[in-house]
C-alpha cells in the first residue's frame, strides 16, 4: 500500500486520493502509487466509475521539480497518465487548489473534469525552462484548439476554474465539499452510461495555416534568448501534424532537450531561489510579526508615490507627508494619474481606483502619524534631512511602530541613531519606478530586532514584492555591483569600444539594456551633480572629469532630454549613436593620452560580467548579503538579468569559478585595479573546485 497514494471506495465510487503535502507533487513514490491505486479500482468490481483527488490543500500541483536532474525512475508520468486514459472505467479528476503541470495533465488524461470554484489549472513549466511533457502539449490542443493551447501553455499563467469551464476544459465547476460533489457527479455519469472521453482520440482545431509562424513572430521580443517557449510552440505544432503517438514521442524529445538545457537548470534553480530568499536564517516561523494596518509615508516624490501605491493597491491605508501643500497635492495627483492610467488600459476597474484613492490621505503635521504602524522615509538623499526627519517620527510614533527608510546611499544606522529605538529602524529600499519594480531590498542594521525583520519579510510579500533582506554598506546589493560593472563599461569605451557596441553585448547577453541606454534612462544629471558635488567639498579625492560630465553639461541627460549617452527620436525609446558623443569620447582619449585598440565582444562581456561576481563574493564575504542565492535574485528582479542565465552568482559557478577567478587575477595583474583584485572566498573557491552553490 503505498504512503501517498490510497484507494477506497465510497457510494459505488473508486477514490484515488493523492495525500503527499506540501503540494502533491508528482514524485515517483506517488506515480507508482497511483498505478497501484488504479489497479485496485480497476479490480474493484463495486466501483462503477474512479475519482482522482488530492488531499490537503492541492490536486497535485505538477511533477517534483526536485527529481529534474537526476535519473529519471520508471513509472514516467506521461506513461502513468496514458495507462489512465486507458483503463476501463469512467474516469473523473477532482480540482481543488492549484492543478499545475503533471497535475493539469493527469485532469486531461480523465475523461471528465470538475473543479470547484476558486480551482485554478494551467502549465507553468514555461517558467521552469520546460514545456508539457506529460501529454499537456498533445492533449490541451486537442481538447480546445492550437490557438488557446498555445495561449496556455506559452503563457503558462494559471487559469481560474469559471474560465477552464468556458473554455471547455472543465465540465462543472461546484462549490462546498469537494469529494461528496466528486461522488455525486460520478454517480450520476455513471447513471447515465456517460460515454467515455478519450481526449487523445479528438482530432485538433487548426485556426489557420500561419497559426504557428504568427505565434513565434508575436512573442519575438518579449521571449528574446529563451529557448522553452519556442520549444513549446513546435509542441503543439506536432499535435497538428502528428498522430497522438507520434505527438507524444515529439513532446517527449523537445521536453527533453529543454531538461538538459543549462537554461532550465537556471530558471529552476531561480524557482528555488525565489522561495529561499524569504527564509532568513535565524528568523523563525513562531518569531512574533507586528501588525502592519496602517502606514506613513514622508516625502511625496518619485519614490514616496510609488511606494504609496504599493500598499493602497494592497488594500492597506496610507497616509503621505509633505513639506508643503503644493507638493502634496502634486504626488497625490500623480498617484490618481498613474491608477487611472492603469484603468485605461483595463487592467483595473474605476472602483478599484477610487477604492485605492480612498485609503490614501495627506498631511503636512508628524502629529498625525501617531497612530500608523510602519513609517517609510523617501525624502531627499541627505543625513542631515533624513535625521531630522527620524528625529521627528521618534517623537510622534507609538512605540513599536517601525520606522523605515529608503535612502539608496545613506547608512542605515547612523539614521537609526538618531531616534532612541535603533531596533524599531530598518531599510525598506524600493526600486524605481517603486510601484512596478518587484524587487524590496530590505536593509538590516546593526540593532535591528528579529521582529522588525520578520515583519518586513512578510510585508514585502503582501504588497507583491521580492523580500531580499540585506545588510548596510554604500549601494547595498545592488547597487553596489551596478556601480562596478558601470564603470567597466566606461572603461571599455575610454580604451577603444563604441558605447553601442558595449550595449549590444549585454542586451544579446539577455539583459533589458545595456549600461549606457540604463544610464540615460536613469538621467546622466544624476550622477554628475553627485560627483560635481564631491568636486566641491572633496576635491581631494573627487572623481576625474570625464565624457560623460562634458554631456550633462550640455544638458544632454538622457532619453528625457532627448539625447544622452545616445540620441533619441522624439517619442522614440530606442537609443541611436550620437556624434556629439563620439566628438566628447575622442576629446576625452586625447586629453588623457590614451591610445585605443580594438576590443572584443569577449572581452566587453567577461569585464562587464566578472566584476559583478568578483563583487558580489565580496559582498558575501563581508555578510552584506547572506546566500549567493539572495544576489541573483536582487539582479533579476531589480536589474532584469536574465531568468535562463540564473542571475550573476549561478552564471559563474556555470562558467566554472577556476576559468572566472583565473580571468579576474589576469584582469588584475593587467591593470592593478581594485576592482580586479581577487575576492578570497572567490579565490578559495576556485582552488578547491567548488561552486557558490557549495557555500
Ligand atoms: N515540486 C517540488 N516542490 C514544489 C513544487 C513542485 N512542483 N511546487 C512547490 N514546491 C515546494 C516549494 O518549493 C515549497 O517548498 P518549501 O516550503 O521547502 O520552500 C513548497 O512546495 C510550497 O510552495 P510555495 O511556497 O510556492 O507555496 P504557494 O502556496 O505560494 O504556491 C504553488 C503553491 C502555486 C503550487 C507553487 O508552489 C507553484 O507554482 N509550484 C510550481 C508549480 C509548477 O511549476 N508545476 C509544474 C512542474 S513541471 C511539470 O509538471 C512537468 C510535467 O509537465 C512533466
Ligand atoms: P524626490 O526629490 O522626487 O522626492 C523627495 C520628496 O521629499 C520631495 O517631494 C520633497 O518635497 C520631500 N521632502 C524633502 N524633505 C522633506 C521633509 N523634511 N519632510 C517631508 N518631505 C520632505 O526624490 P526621490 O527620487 O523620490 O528620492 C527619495 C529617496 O528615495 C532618496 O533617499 C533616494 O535616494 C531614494 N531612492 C530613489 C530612487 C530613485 O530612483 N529616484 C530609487 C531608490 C531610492
Amino acid at each position: 500500500m503505498s504512503d501517498v497514494v490510497s484507494y477506497q471506495r465510497e457510494d459505488e465510487i473508486g477514490l484515488i486520493v493523492v495525500d503527499n503535502p506540501p503540494v502533491n507533487a508528482l514524485g515517483h513514490a506517488v506515480r507508482q502509487g497511483l498505478l497501484d491505486a488504479l489497479d485496485q479500482g480497476l479490480a474493484d468490481d463495486g466501483a462503477r466509475a474512479l475519482v482522482v483527488m488530492g488531499a490537503g490543500r492541492t490536486f497535485p500541483a505538477g511533477a517534483d521539480i526536485r527529481e529534474f536532474g537526476q535519473t529519471p525512475k520508471e513509472p514516467a508520468l506521461p506513461d502513468v497518465i496514458n495507462r489512465l486514459e486507458d483503463s476501463g472505467k469512467l474516469l473523473i479528476a477532482a480540482v481543488h487548489g492549484t492543478a499545475l503541470g503533471g497535475g493539469m495533465e493527469i485532469t486531461l488524461g480523465c475523461d471528465y473534469r470538475l473543479a470547484l470554484d476558486s480551482a485554478r489549472m494551467g502549465l507553468p513549466e514555461v517558467n521552469l525552462g520546460l514545456l508539457p511533457g506529460a501529454g499537456g502539449t498533445q492533449r490541451l490542443p486537442r481538447l480546445i484548439g492550437a490557438q488557446a493551447a498555445l495561449d496556455a501553455i506559452v503563457g503558462g499563467k494559471p487559469m481560474k476554474a469559471g474560465q477552464l469551464e468556458k473554455m471547455g476544459v472543465v465540465d462543472k465547476v461546484v462549490s462546498g465539499d469537494l469529494k461528496a460533489e466528486a461522488i455525486a457527479y460520478a454517480r450520476q455519469l455513471a447513471d447515465d452510461n456517460a460515454p467515455r472521453r478519450k481526449v487523445s482520440e479528438l482530432t485538433v482545431d487548426k485556426e489557420s495555416d500561419t497559426v504557428f509562424s504568427d505565434y513565434e513572430q508575436s512573442i519575438a521580443r518579449k521571449k528574446r534568448g529563451f529557448l522553452a517557449p519556442f520549444h513549446c510552440i513546435k509542441a503543439v505544432q506536432a499535435a497538428t501534424e502528428l498522430d497522438f503517438a507520434a505527438g507524444q514521442k515529439r513532446e517527449r524529445e523537445l521536453f527533453t532537450e529543454l531538461l538538459n538545457s543549462p537554461q532550465s537548470a537556471a530558471q529552476r534553480h531561480v524557482f528555488f531561489a525565489e522561495r529561499e530568499v524569504g527564509k532568513v536564517p535565524g528568523i523563525a516561523k513562531d518569531t512574533p510579526r507586528r501588525e502592519i494596518a496602517q502606514v506613513g509615508i514622508i516625502g511625496a516624490g518619485t519614490m514616496g508615490g510609488g511606494i504609496a501605491m504599493n500598499f493602497l493597491s494592497a488594500g492597506i491605508p496610507v497616509k503621505m507627508l509633505e513639506m508643503k501643500q503644493e507638493a502634496l497635492d502634486k504626488g497625490v495627483a500623480l498617484i490618481r494619474k498613474n491608477y487611472e492610467a492603469t484603468a485605461k488600459k483595463g487592467r483595473m476597474t474605476s472602483e478599484q481606483v477610487e477604492r485605492c484613492m480612498s485609503l490614501l490621505t495627506s498631511t503636512l503635521s508628524y502629529d498625525d502619524l501617531s497612530d500608523v504602524d510602519l513609517v517609510i522615509e523617501a525624502v531627499f538623499e541627505n543625513m542631515k534631512v533624513k535625521k531630522e526627519v527620524f528625529g521627528e517620527l521618534d517623537r510622534v510614533t507609538k512605540p513599536g511602530a517601525i520606522l523605515a527608510t529608503n535612502t539608496s546611499t545613506l547608512d542605515v544606522n547612523e539614521i537609526a541613531q538618531s531616534t532612541r529605538r535603533p531596533e524599531d529602524v530598518i531599510g525598506m529600499h524600493f526600486f524605481s519606478p517603486a510601484n512596478v519594480m518587484k524587487l524590496l531590498e530590505n536593509v538590516r542594521g546593526e540593532a535591528t530586532s528579529d521582529e522588525v525583520i520578520a515583519t518586513v519579510m512578510d510585508l514585502s510579500k503582501r504588497i507583491g514584492k521580492v523580500g531580499v533582506l540585506v545588510g548596510v554598506c554604500y549601494g547595498f546589493v545592488g547597487n553596489r555591483i551596478l556601480h562596478k560593472r558601470q564603470a567597466q563599461a566606461i572603461s571599455l569605451v575610454n580604451e577603444g569600444a563604441t558605447p553601442a557596441q558595449v550595449d549590444k553585448v549585454l542586451y544579446d547577453f539577455g539583459l533589458p539594456m545595456g549600461p549606457f541606454a540604463m544610464a540615460d534612462l536613469a538621467g546622466l544629471d544624476v550622477g554628475w551633480r553627485i560627483r560635481e558635488g564631491l568636486r566641491e567639498s572633496d576635491p581631494a579625492n573627487a572623481p576625474e572629469r570625464n565624457w560623460l560630465d562634458a554631456l550633462a553639461e550640455q544638458e544632454r541627460w538622457g532619453q528625457k532630454t532627448g539625447g544622452g549617452v545616445f540620441d533619441y527620436a522624439e517619442g522614440d525609446r530606442t537609443p541611436r549613436p550620437s556624434e556629439v558623443t563620439a566628438a566628447e569620447i575622442e576629446k576625452y582619449r586625447a586629453e588623457q593620452g590614451i591610445e585605443t585598440r580594438e576590443i572584443s565582444d569577449t572581452e566587453i562581456l567577461e569585464r562587464c560580467l566578472y566584476v559583478m561576481v568578483n563583487e558580489g563574493a565580496k559582498i558575501l564575504e563581508e555578510g552584506v548579503a547572506m546566500r549567493p542565492l539572495d544576489i541573483d535574485i536582487v539582479w533579476i528582479y531589480g536589474y532584469g538579468f536574465p531568468v535562463y542565465q540564473g542571475g550573476p552568482m549561478f552564471w559563474a559557478d556555470s562558467i566554472g569559478l577556476d576559468k572566472v577567478h583565473a580571468k579576474i587575477q589576469q584582469f588584475h595583474d593587467e591593470t592593478g585595479h581594485d576592482d580586479w583584485k581577487p575576492a578570497p572566498l572567490l579565490e578559495r573557491l576556485a582552488k578547491e573546485g567548488k561552486r557558490f552553490a557549495d557555500l
